[in-house]
């Protein structure tokens, strides 16, 4: 329960996510919150957002969190596991943006590449990862909210409204995040990101698929259905020596894939399909369609065509925020009538809030983000052996 009547945020980061995180806190309803302050390591970025949105900036996480009730983590994967760790010793709750946790290399970083490590001691440091991040979670009596905001995107509970009622079972899932490349400096090197976009795309939608097969499970089993082996490929398309470069996508990728493709077998024997990929124009693909004996639903979470806008010159709508990633804005677009909310950001805040105020655990929250990273990181190492099964050990 909170202390006193407002529930403190402050962020561990002052980008995109922050920026999105921010905006949506402040839409929730009937919770009472507090945008403390910041902390980043980016001093320009720091200041700009603790302007932006009339925030503190810190200079030490320590005195930032000695302020605050829950601290939003929105700083590359890399920072994840420590800045949780920190976070739940010093009596506060977590809100962790993807990855939960990952494989960054060696602490000195001392001849590490993204291409050529061991996945499969990568995939034992994870799993050690993951273990002191629950037993952090669970030794301090506090929460984490992992901040996967497909599991609250509206299309995905509307899904989940049709698998309860109408009992259905998900035969075979297909799904997809991609688009034509991060804005994000630290996104490309792996000792920063923990992975391309089959471990930091790929994540969204493997997310809706485990937990649409956990819900199905619970309504027709009365036990979660879980992933028990996965077979994947990763691609550096625009890294090929033939590769033609257009212009039109981020190309500057040190040692991560750009294109990535896992098979999810679950513990019932059906299946899972993920794409994820930064070599998609025209906005971002976002989408997961799920195929059962008695229905068929594909979940548009971008682009969703509650606007078709048609602009013949980009100058039109040049002060228009259109949707993420479109370039030019000329032709037949899409507009987002409202992004976040399409995406499920609105509502993960309203559901952290409640759950953060109320004293209950989150619905995404550490078990979801420790099965997905223990699948990606066993998705490396099938990609790393030509996409041979591999066993997901979850606990
Ligand atoms: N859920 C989503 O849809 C979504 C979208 C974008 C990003 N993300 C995630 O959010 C996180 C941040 O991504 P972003 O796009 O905002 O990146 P960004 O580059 O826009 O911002 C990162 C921020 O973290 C700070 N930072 C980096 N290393 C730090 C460190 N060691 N200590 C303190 N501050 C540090 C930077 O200075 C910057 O302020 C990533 O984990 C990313 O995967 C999630």
């Amino acid at each position: 329960m909170l202390m006193g009547s407002k529930l403190r945020i402050g962020f561990a980061g002052a980008g995109f996510a922050a920026r999105i995180h921010a905006a949506c806190w402040r839409r929730v309803s009937g919770v009472s919150i507090e945008l403390v302050g910041a902390f980043s390591r980016s001093r320009g970025k720091l200041s700009a957002f603790a302007q932006a949105e009339r925030l503190r900036a810190f200079d030490s996480l320590e005195q930032l969190l000695g302020q605050v009730d829950a601290l939003d983590i929105c700083t590359p994967g890399a920072t994840h596991e420590a800045f949780t760790l920190q976070t739940l010793a010093a009596g506060r709750d977590v809100i962790l943006e993807k990855p939960y946790t990952g494989y960054y290399g060696p602490k000195d970083g001392a001849g590490f590449s993204g291409l050529t490590f061991d996945r499969a001691a990568a995939c034992q440091e994870v799993r050690s990862s993951c273990e002191r991040m629950r037993e952090a979670v669970a030794r301090s009596g506090r929460r984490l909210c992992y901040a996967e905001n497909w599991i609250y995107a509206p299309a995905v509970r509307k899904e989940r409204e049709i698998l309860e009622k109408s009992r259905g079972q998900i035969l075979r899932l297909l799904g997809e995040e991609s688009h034509s490349g991060s804005h994000a400096s630290s996104y490309g090197r792996w000792s920063e990101s923990g992975g391309g976009a089959l471990g930091t795309k790929g994540c969204h939608p493997l997310s809706a698929a485990i937990y649409f097969k956990a819900i199905e499970g619970q309504t027709r089993l009365g036990r979660s259905i879980r992933p028990a082996r996965v077979s994947a490929h990763a691609h550096r398309l625009t890294q090929l020596p033939g590769y033609v470069d257009e212009g039109t996508l981020r190309t500057d990728y040190i040692d991560t894939e750009d294109y990535g493709q896992m098979h999810v077998t679950f513990d019932d024997g059906t299946v899972a399909d993920i794409l994820a990929s930064d070599v998609v124009l025209g906005g971002v693909a976002n989408w997961i369609e799920v195929f059962c004996g008695n229905h068929r639903t594909r979940c548009n979470l971008n682009p969703v065509d509650a606007l078709e806008t048609f602009a013949p010159g980009a100058e039109t709508l040049k002060d228009v925020y259109v949707v993420e990633k479109i370039h030019p804005k000329q032709g037949w677009m899409k507009p987002a009538a409202d992004e976040d909310w399409q995406h499920g950001y609105p509502q993960e805040m309203q559901a952290f809030a409640e759950a953060l105020a109320g004293g209950s655990p989150p619905e995404s929250g550490w078990e979801l983000g420790e099965t997905v990273s223990l699948t990606l990181a066993a998705a490396y190492l099938s990609a790393s052996r030509a996409g041979a099964d591999v066993e997901i050990e979850i606990r």
